[in-house]
């Protein structure tokens, strides 16, 4: 896999353990990343890390995340002027979709604004802990305000998880749904998607990725590797 060294722009913490960095890329990147592909983000010295592409423009990539361990702490340190690299874009786009509504949970919003570049349409339901933190990242990415939130500490949008407000999503029949986010809430929004009959549904998925090319089969999902067929796989999947 190819790399590409990036200057670190801007590194922010928007809300407690969530950043936002927004990085250079300083040779041009061969293929533009399409939603909701990813890169392999190099900390030197450190780990690489698969992170989602939440925006990409004019070499300018911008990645959201939160700090979970060694990795993600490190490049949390990151000031203007460090050096990281990225790689090309791994997995695959997936952009045949019109007006999808988008089922997110945490982190799982980064595909979700890389997405918003290149749809005219879209709806859905993002689900945090803290309403902070969405009223955080909607004061910086406002065309987030076209998703319902719910935050389980009551705070901001919906009271509660967003698995304990499917019903109250107006949903065509044939409307194509995304879910991102934790396990736990892609098995509960698959389940109910099956249940009342509605979908395709379709996941942006997660999971071990070491080679990022399709060789250690340490990213299976469903049978398919996710760096090489994801990250976008049918709800079936997850069970
Ligand atoms: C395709 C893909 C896209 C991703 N996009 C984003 C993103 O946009 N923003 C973001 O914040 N995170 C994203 N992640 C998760 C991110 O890669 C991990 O949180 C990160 O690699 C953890 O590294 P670490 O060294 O900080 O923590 P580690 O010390 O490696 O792990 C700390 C904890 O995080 C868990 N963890 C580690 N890797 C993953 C993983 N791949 N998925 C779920 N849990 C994990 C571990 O089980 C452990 O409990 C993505 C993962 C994948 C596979
Ligand atoms: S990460 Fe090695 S096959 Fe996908």
């Amino acid at each position: 896999m190819s790399y590409v060294p990036a200057r670190v722009v801007s590194n922010e913490s928007v809300y407690g353990s969530y950043y936002v960095l927004v990085a250079r890329a300083l040779r041009k990147l061969r293929r533009i990343p399409l939603p909701p592909q990813f890169s392999m983000v190099w900390v030197p010295g450190v780990d690489l890390l698969p992170l989602s592409y939440a925006r990409y423009e004019d070499g300018l990539a911008t990645f959201f995340y939160k700090v979970v361990g060694e990795g993600t702490k490190s490049l949390s340190l990151k000031r203007p002027g460090d050096f990281i690299a990225m790689s090309e874009p791994v997995g695959k786009g997936f952009l045949e979709v019109k007006s999808p509504v988008f089922l997110a949970g945490g982190t799982g919003i980064a595909p979700v604004l890389h997405y918003s570049m290149y749809l005219e349409e879209f709806s859905g339901m993002w689900g945090v802990k803290r309403g902070e933190l969405a009223e955080a990242l909607i004061e910086r990415f406002p065309e987030l305000k076209r998703l319902a939130v719910a935050s389980e500490d009551c705070t901001f949008g919906l009271c509660g998880r967003l698995t304990d407000h499917l019903d109250k999503l107006s949903l065509e029949r044939d409307a194509i749904v995304l879910v991102s986010g934790p396990a736990e809430m892609i098995k509960r929004v698959c389940g109910w998607l099956k249940s009342c009959g509605r979908g395709p549904g379709f996941v942006i998925a997660e999971a071990m990725v070491k080679c990022g090319l399709g060789a250690c089969g340490s990213c299976v999902v469903g049978g398919l590797l996710l760096c090489r067929d994801g990250p976008v796989v049918g709800c079936e999947a997850f069970g």
